[in-house]
């Protein structure tokens, strides 16, 4: 409802298509009118008169702690990355007032070889920032299941199954799970192809929904 109304909420692991909200990536909070802690805004139902602050103080420092927490085990190198001004990270960042260099937290890096065995697209493991939203499209809306989570904890990697390279895996080439990534993790070979926005950048709303 807040997307479609022009209020940015900031999110990695929702699309507007899959019904059931993951609530993996804890970036989404919002303050609601009669609760005293902040929700994540997929996983509340709407009700009627709810009054929904997207801009509140608690719900914003949520949200930037828990970006200043990925961004620790992530490789910030935007000018040489594929994404490089249509990354969602870089849209959060500066909805939140965030530095993507932040060194609030002590940066802990993933050294993961990129896989390139793909005619048409890279995948690089480094970038992920494990919202899903490939392995979902690729499984749910195309009903094929390329690829899926492996490991636990600091280890949790999108892979193929048994773990083979991209290029090994019948793969339709469909492009699906590159535009719906929000960072450089998947990539066009050609620099070419669309990323999906899920999210309008943050303009002149001011915060404040309020269902009929
Ligand atoms: S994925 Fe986004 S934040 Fe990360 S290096 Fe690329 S452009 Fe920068
Ligand atoms: S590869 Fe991209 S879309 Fe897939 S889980 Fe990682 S960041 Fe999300
Ligand atoms: S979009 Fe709500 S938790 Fe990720």
């Amino acid at each position: 409802m807040a997307l479609d109304n022009g209020i940015y909420i900031p999110n990695l692991c929702a699309l507007r298509d899959k019904p059931e909200p993951a609530a993996a990536c804890r970036l989404c909070f919002v303050e609601v009118e009669g609760k005293e802690q902040p929700v994540t805004a997929c996983t509340e139902t709407v009700t009627e008169g709810m009054v929904v602050n997207t801009r509140g103080a608690k719900a914003l420092k949520l949200a930037r702690t828990g970006l200043e927490l990925l961004i620790a085990s992530h490789p910030v190198d935007c000018a040489y990355c594929p994404a490089n001004r249509s990354c969602e990270l870089q849209v959060m960042a500066r909805h939140l007032g965030v530095k993507l260099k932040s060194k609030r937290f002590r940066k802990l890096l993933h050294e993961l070889p990129i896989d390139d065995s793909n005619p048409l697209f890279i995948y690089n493991p480094n970038k992920c920032v494990l919202c899903g939203r490939c392995v979902w499209v690729c499984r749910e809306r195309l009903g094929i299941g390329a690829f899926g989570f492996a490991h636990r904890g600091f280890e949790r990697v999108v892979t193929t199954f048994g773990d083979e390279p991209m290029g090994k895996y019948d793969c339709p080439d469909c492009g699906e799970c590159i535009s719906v990534c929000p960072t450089g993790a998947l990539a066009f070979k050609d620099g070419k192809g669309t990323k999906i926005k899920t999210g309008v950048e943050s303009g002149s709303d001011d915060g404040k929904l309020q269902s009929a």
